[in-house]
């Protein structure tokens, strides 16, 4: 989303989905190209090739497409009847010859030939097997001298700063940085991208933005969901791996990163990497007191009972793996220089809510008695992400009457409100976006490598046998244990 770039058309006339009967790919995928291509915002012969091992023929891939699209416009369906579909293994050659002869097919029908995207749906453990094959059948390289390639990949990149850099070696061996594009579905979401227009078009905030009037910031991302199908995956992950490293890691340097000179793949993307440089990485002893961990026992959640987390399928009985996960984190910076962040997510608490909060600092001198202004809190700035996508500022105000009492209320501004129509999904934006050639908001490799920086002390405490892990009931705002990083600090998490 180049600050530059308005409403274009893509130019890629492929889509190549790899994990293309799987679980990704029917949820969200397929959905989002259909909204894309009912809008027109991809040429009028675009193809999906779909691969996985599944045996359909391009018939039954067809079927599976509009049954994953039900409500599917004409111009989606009529696209479905070109839609193509490979049954095959990823380690085997014969699946990329037949590939590569469909590319050569589509290429003499395109109006932009040798312009394909590759999309791994897959598990992240063949990324770089498929990556290989591609480049062995050069299918890395456009077929035209204006023709681009692009290899688009979801998250998790490895599980740690080790096996992160060794993906991305395997990655490198075949495909260049700029032909990769990482998906973290939050740079999708369009008020994590409002952050960007918060600060940076409008004059009243970047002033305040900083140590002088800031006192703390918290960033929550917090689930009433549980594992949902997911208890198997979940089980490698938890919540460090699963949001804190990636999304939250996200949302963090988007609202601390210094301003970019031209809002592009590179002035973001740079910002974001220096901020992230700037974070310290805590000791195995700081790890105890500024990170806390927890895992949900059973609990009720809109009045329905749920069953703890060590109930749910695919999760071991004993598992240790934490469902929630909260850390203290500083910037060590002239902007942020002793300023506490607090990060929180959990599965299963009371509420689904992801937002920032900015807490300003007190008035120097409150001219009014305690006892009429007892109800008066801090300035906060609260930018609400989802689910009631909106920014609130809460601000003293004298209640009326004789008395000269203040307390605090609240401005509220409402997305939905402001322009009608809800956001649109992350995913269409996601897609349309590695579709044209836009990598503003794909997550590079240094990024990665950075956040992984942050956490891995952390996660190398929590894997030692006897590490805590606080219970929490299902329902609540997570383990009492993690109230303890903000009270050292005299704070408090709040109640979103
Ligand atoms: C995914 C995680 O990345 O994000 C899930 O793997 C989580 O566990 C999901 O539920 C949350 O996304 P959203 O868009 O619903 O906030």
């Amino acid at each position: 989303m180049s600050g530059t770039r308005k409403k274009q058309s893509s130019p890629a006339s492929v889509l190549v989905i790899f994990g293309a009967s799987g679980d990704l790919t029917h949820r969200k995928i397929l959905p989002a190209l259909a909204n894309v291509i009912e809008r027109k915002e991809l040429e009028e012969n675009f193809v999906v090739v779909g691969i996985a091992r599944t045996e359909w023929s391009d018939e039954d891939f067809r079927k599976a497409v509009l049954e994953a699209v039900p409500h599917a416009g004409a111009r989606f369906r009529t696209a479905v009847e070109r839609f193509r579909y490979i049954s095959g293994e990823y380690d085997h050659p014969d699946t990329f010859d037949q590939l590569k002869a469909i590319l050569a097919d589509v290429d003499k029908t395109t109006t932009c030939p040798g312009h394909w995207t590759y999309y791994l749906a897959t598990v992240p453990e063949v990324f770089g097997l498929v990556a290989g094959a591609l480049a062995k059948h050069e299918l890395n390289r456009p077929s035209t001298p204006d023709g681009s390639i692009r290899l688009v990949i979801e998250k998790p990149f490895g599980r740690d700063l080790a096996s992160a850099t060794k993906l991305d070696a395997e990655l490198h061996e075949s495909f260049s940085e700029d032909q990769i594009y990482r998906i973290d579905h939050y740079m999708g979401k369009e008020t994590v991208q409002n952050l960007l227009a918060l600060r940076f078009a409008n004059a009243i905030f970047e002033p305040v933005w900083n140590r002088r009037y800031v006192d703390h910031i918290q960033i929550t991302v917090a689930e009433s969901l549980g594992v949902e199908h997911r208890g198997g995956f979940y089980e490698h992950a938890g919540a460090m791996r699963d949001i804190l490293q990636n999304h939250m890691m996200q949302i963090l340097a988007l609202t601390l990163m210094e301003p970019p000179a031209v809002v592009d793949a590179q002035g973001i993307r740079d910002e974001k990497v220096k901020l992230l440089n700037a974070i310290p990485i805590p000791t195995p002893d700081e790890v105890l007191v500024h990170a806390a961990r927890g895992q949900y026992g059973s609990g009720v959640i809109d009045g329905e009972p749920v069953p703890s987390y060590k109930s749910e399928d695919g999760v071991s009985p004993g598992s240790t793996t934490e469902t929630y996960a909260a850390m203290r984190l500083t910037v060590d910076n002239w902007r942020w220089a002793g300023v506490p962040v607090y990060l929180r997510t959990g599965k299963r608490l009371a509420k689904r809510v992801t937002e920032v909060a900015m807490q300003f600092q007190r008035v120097p001198h409150l001219p009014f008695s305690d006892s009429l202004s007892r109800e008066l809190l801090p300035n906060v700035l609260v930018l609400r992400i989802q689910p009631e996508e909106g920014i609130t500022l809460l601000f003293g105000a004298k209640v009326p009457g004789q008395a000269f009492e203040v307390r605090s209320v609240s401005m509220d501004f409402g997305y939905r409100q402001a322009f009608g129509a809800p956001p649109r999904e992350a995913y269409e934006r996601l897609l349309l976006d590695a579709l044209i050639g836009d990598p503003t908001l794909f997550i590079r490799t240094d990024e990665v490598d950075q956040a992984w920086r942050i956490v891995d002390p952390v996660l190398s405490v929590w894997s030692e046998n006897g590490s805590p892990l606080y219970p929490y009931p299902a329902g609540s705002w997570g383990p009492k244990e993690a109230d303890q990083l903000l009270a050292q600090d005299n704070h408090a998490w709040r109640t979103p």
